[in-house]
């Protein structure tokens, strides 16, 4: 019988069936890069504090390393059934290096090395998305300021309801991944602190540095609270809700291409690359990548659903329940990062048919509020009797068949007289949409403002 090293009252060995439940090294041996730079931190300071020798920390830094490149090389398969990555590591540096690898578990638990390994992958990422982030905003802005020109109907409760601009709709998404990122950048600075040398609960009687482990970690500086500290997951459900925020966004915008695909719109085509056949229908050409990344937001809100319904019970400090916190958090880390790529690829690709969005202009009398508008400002009709003539001018185009705008003069005053051939003008698409130059409004002159604003934005970003 191999006796388990972490498990000193434990004496025959454990049932397979308790080893299936219990071992979390199938999944969280993708911690190993975080668990051995921890460890390299670890002992440096224990050498420093004088806790262990000089050759014992020799001995650790050199079998550490060597474990590492075991692991990339492929060397060392981790094929293991130990019970989790940090006994893994921890039995094989052991074995090659006999007592100091012992001692290296001197003044921690397997309750702060899993929060700090877990707390270093979710800070690694939170940097991974927020690059990949940077790089779709780049793409929306780009997209963007090709078509600040192209008119499309702008719509509510998905009725065309005011002409807008291509680019600004585009930057409408543009600022939703702004506030995505800014998202994961706030979290980051929120949990940049080290929960090492908190040790099981309650801290320890060995005279530690933890300023020295943060600092040789990348944190800002140590958590405060050990006890809060080995039970806090925070961090992971705070990465879990800004990828269900930004697979939300993603979601509707991929929502939006879907249906510009459609033979109804044609606004845009998805180049081949990114289109599907069917096996039956020689003529389908489906959007399945833009299905797959709506469908995608689905298996991310379980997984922040299922670590918050993890969490909501636990009394302090660790419990074995925490283990379930990992593999949501790395099936919603990796399904962002692949969507964020995906999501680049498709649009810097996918043609913008800007006749077929100008064209839809011309149903749904777009610039109808335009010409209450004229009516107030120019007539002195109050806006609810403007409202109500409008009406009366929309069912008259309804009636002879043709868009408000196609309206003549004569057919404008049979209902209202007063009107003048201003209002031809303002009852066009274009100038309806460059008529709104209010602040943050589609105008065109508005559209390129905010383009160069998210420019600047970006580059200040991209910069530190
Ligand atoms: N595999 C465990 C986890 O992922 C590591 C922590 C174990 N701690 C303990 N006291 N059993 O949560």
């Amino acid at each position: 019988m191999t006796k388990n090293i972490a498990s000193a009252r434990i004496s025959s060995e454990s049932s397979r069936l308790l080893k299936e439940l219990n071992n979390s090294f199938p999944f969280d041996k993708l911690l190993y890069k975080e668990d051995i730079q921890g460890s390299l931190a670890h002992a440096t300071m224990l050498e420093a504090q004088e806790i262990i020798s000089k050759d014992d920390l020799e001995n650790i830094t050199v079998g550490l390393n060597e474990i590492l490149e075991e692991i990339e090389s492929g060397k060392w398969s981790l094929k293991d059934d130990s019970e989790d990555i940090h006994m893994a590591i921890e039995g094989r540096l052991t074995s090659k290096i006999g007592d100091a690898g012992k001692r290296l578990h001197t003044a921690r638990s397997r309750n702060d090395q899993v929060a700090l390994d877990f707390r270093l992958y979710v800070q690694n990422h939170n940097i991974e998305i927020m690059g990949l982030l940077l790089e779709l905003i780049n793409t929306i802005v780009n997209v963007a300021n090709e078509h600040t020109e192209t008119l499309l109907p702008g719509m509510t409760h998905l009725q065309h309801a005011q002409p807008i601009n291509f680019g600004f709709h585009m930057m409408a998404y543009a600022n939703m991944f702004k506030r995505d990122c800014e998202r994961f950048a706030s979290s980051y600075e929120r949990n940049n602190y080290s929960p090492i040398g908190c040790a099981a609960l309650a801290g320890t009687p060995h005279n530690i540095d933890r300023e020295l482990t943060a600092q040789k970690l990348g944190f800002n500086a140590p958590t405060q609270n050990c006890l809060d500290t080995v039970s806090d997951r925070d961090f992971a459900l705070e990465i879990l809700f800004n990828i269900s925020t930004l697979m939300m966004h993603m979601s509707r915008l991929s929502e939006e291409i879907i249906l510009w695909c459609s033979s109804e719109f044609r606004f845009v085509t998805l180049s081949d690359k990114h289109s599907t056949g069917s096996s039956i229908m020689p003529q389908k050409k489906n959007p399945d990548i833009p299905e797959l990344l709506r469908g995608k937001t689905g298996r991310v809100n379980g997984n922040l659903i299922g670590l918050l319904t993890v969490m909501k019970g636990l009394p302090l400090a660790y419990n074995k329940d925490m283990q379930e916190d990992k593999e949501g958090v790395f099936d919603s880390i990796k399904t962002a990062e692949l969507s964020l790529a995906v999501m680049s690829e498709m649009l810097l690709e996918m043609r913008i048919n800007s006749d077929k969005m100008q064209n839809a202009c011309m149903v749904g009398h777009l610039s109808a509020t335009d010409l209450a508008d004229y009516l107030v400002k120019k007539i002195g009709i109050p806006f609810r009797d403007a409202y109500h003539t409008v009406g009366n001018v929309v069912n008259m185009a309804e009636n002879v068949g043709i868009d408000i705008s196609e309206l003549t003069l004569e057919q404008l005053q049979s209902i209202e007289p007063r009107i003048d051939n201003e209002a031809i003008d303002i009852l066009d698409n274009r100038a309806s949409m460059n008529a709104r130059t209010s602040q943050g409004g589609t105008a065109t002159i508005r559209t390129i403002e905010q383009i160069a604003d998210m420019k600047k934005w970006l580059e200040l970003y991209t910069s530190h």
